[in-house]
């Protein structure tokens, strides 16, 4: 996680970097800090918190060179102290990075044998240390970068500024780091999103790629090798840029509401685009269906519906827990890997331990050119454009869209699928009123109070049962959990008491009658009984009323408990965007 930006042009570099770091917020929020040049010294500003409504002017002067760094803190509590940027001894460089030193107290045991000192708890300053002990043995910079690099195990991108030149160099390995080449600067920054109303040129760095900014001129180089490479500019969508409230008090309301369209744009894929992938499922010996969190429960979902639809055997896996399972890749196998930011480690390392097998990938990821898209024989993009709220919405409906789309592809149903996901897309229309909002409203007061709270789903609600809940926990902390109904009576029953909530997923199907069932047990025990249903039933206490969405229902049905995610959490104080303790793009392990 954490976010990195740095600027050199003919800009105002600290400006710039400080507005980069904004939009990199989601990656993390608990510290903050920049670099820039001022009379051959560098200068640090750094703070604890968020970056918040901060402006540089008459705090920090103009300059024509600057990075930054947001942090999610792994080594280290968020202070002002443990905040990124570092500095070298001498004052020579500044160094920030995203990631974790695997081997930290190896490197560091070793560094204090050689007598270097340490100020901060991070194991950034180790990154530091080794360029400045390097940097003894001969005085360039990017070669004492490279061999520091090569010293560190995990997954780690840095960024260094230089004090006496115009000299960025930074380095990737596993965390994100792309290049935006604008007219009159270079941008380096985690995502491209930081920086796309600046410039849609951009240049994707790989895994052990460095690049070298020195006075103007842009290079590439092989940290393995240390031989210059050539790269290639990509140029970005067009509406890759919009990233504003649009009028929401926050971006997760905006985002609930924008699945309307979101959905749509998730199946706008042809039958021919979708055929290689739609044949690598048929002819696969095991397909497995990958991710961490809500894209998790997406893969869940998307393994749902190539059982139910599609007759394939797909198996999902958490994405932290498939290194297990390694031995059981092979290269008649397909792996779809499902992620928002195409860059969670869990699920990369993943993608490499199939890959290793020879197993052929394929992928659903919301941001373009991110390292999982590149890892893909068969890589789709959700579509739903930037998603800044760090609780994902509206890219976990995109991707089960996506997924019912590919269901029935194999079963040659593709247009039925397409037809639907259009319906539950007019029905999402008129969805989000002034009446539904109020009564969700309404609901959430009465939870203002509450500890805990049960989900239950069956079947084709079973993983939006378990996404519903994971929602409301990340922005309210409240506990709700989510299960199987069926799982109720072997002894989650043991925790319901009197007024103890409990909502329930109850589509037109055949789990229905089972639904009730489970539904009837906890009212029995004075539970508050809540249905998200498609008609009112005396067994619940409160109703949420939806229409039936066929096929695409539960897609629609975890809406109202983003929906009770974002009231309550309104309610309770809580900024619904920045949760605490999370940060969107998770790529450490
Ligand atoms: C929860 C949430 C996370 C992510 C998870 C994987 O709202 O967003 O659980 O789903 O960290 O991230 P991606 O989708 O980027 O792979």
């Amino acid at each position: 996680m954490c976010g990195i930006f740095g600027y050199s042009g003919k800009g105002n570099a600290p400006e710039i970097v400080v507005n980069g770091l904004k939009r990199l917020e989601y990656r993390g929020y608990d510290s903050w800090g920049i670099a820039y040049q001022k009379k051959n010294k560098i200068v640090l500003y750094k703070k604890a918190g968020e970056i918040g409504n901060f402006t540089c002017s008459r705090i920090i002067p103009k300059a024509p060179i600057a990075i930054g760094h947001t942090r999610w803190a792994t080594h280290g509590r968020a202070t002002k102290l443990n905040a990124h940027p570092h500095e070298s001894v001498d004052g020579r460089f500044v160094l920030a990075q995203n990631g974790i030193v695997e081997n930290f107290q190896e490197l560091k045991s070793k560094l204090i044998s050689k007598g270097y000192k340490f100020n901060s708890e991070t194991d950034t300053e180790i990154i530091v240390r080794l360029v400045e002990d390097n940097l003894k043995k001969s005085d360039c910079l990017l070669e004492a970068v490279r061999l520091a690099f090569l010293d560190l195990k995990g997954r780690n991108t840095i960024i260094l500024l230089e004090r006496d030149k115009k000299h960025i160099v930074a380095v990737r390995n596993g965390s994100p780091l792309v290049l935006g080449i604008g007219g009159d600067g270079i941008y380096f920054a985690s995502d491209t999103l930081s920086f796309a109303d600046q410039t849609d040129r951009v240049i994707f760095l790989n895994d052990f790629e460095m690049a070298e900014y020195d006075n103007g001129k842009l290079r590439l180089f092989d940290v393995n090798s240390g031989e210059e490479i050539l790269y290639k500019e990509k140029k970005l969508p067009q509406n890759s840029a919009g990233i504003g409230k649009e009028g929401y008090d926050h971006y997760m309301l905006k985002e609930i509401v924008e699945q309307k369209h979101t959905v749509r744009e998730a199946v706008q894929y042809s039958q021919s685009e979708l055929r290689p992938l739609i044949q690598a499922i048929k002819t696969a010996k095991n397909i497995y269906v990958v991710g961490a969190g809500t894209a998790g429960f997406a893969a869940g979902q998307i393994a749902f519906f190539l059982r139910k639809y599609g007759g394939i055997h797909a198996i999902e896996l958490k994405s932290c827990e498939a290194g297990s399972y390694r031995n059981l890749f092979s290269k008649d196998d397909i792996v779809i890997a499902v992620s928002q930011s195409g860059e969670t480690a869990d699920t990369i390392e993943t993608i490499e331990f199939a890959k290793e097998k020879g197993a052929k990938i394929g992928s659903v990821v919301n941001m373009i050119g991110s390292t999982i898209t590149r890892m893909s024989d068969y890589g789709f993009l959700s579509r739903s454009g930037p998603e800044i709220c760090v609780a994902s919405t509206k890219a976990f409906t995109a991707q089960i869209s996506w997924g019912l789309l590919i269901a029935k592809a194999v079963v040659g149903k593709y247009e039925e699928a397409k037809q639907s996901i259009y319906f539950l897309s007019e029905i999402l229309q008129k969805f989000f009123d002034q009446k539904l909002f109020i009564q969700i409203q309404e609901i959430a007061r009465r939870m203002v109070n509450i500890e805990h709270c049960f989900v239950l789903g069956k079947g084709q609600n079973s993983n939006i049962a378990t996404e519903g809940a994971l929602k409301i926990k990340e922005i309210t902390y409240k506990h709700f959990e989510g299960f199987p109904a069926g799982e109720l009576k072997h002894g989650v029953i043991a925790l319901i008491e009197k007024d103890t909530p409990v909502i329930s997923i109850v589509s037109n199907d055949d789990d229905k009658a089972d639904l009730y069932s489970a539904v009837s047990e906890v009212k029995a025990r004075g539970a508050w009984t809540i249905g998200v249903a498609k008609s009112k039933n005396d067994l619940f206490d409160d109703s949420i009323i939806l229409r039936d969405a066929g096929i695409a229902d539960p897609i629609l049905n975890v809406i109202p408990f983003q929906l009770l995610s974002y009231f309550l959490g309104v309610k309770l104080g809580n900024n619904p965007d920045k949760p605490r303790n999370l940060a969107k793009s998770v790529t450490v392990k």
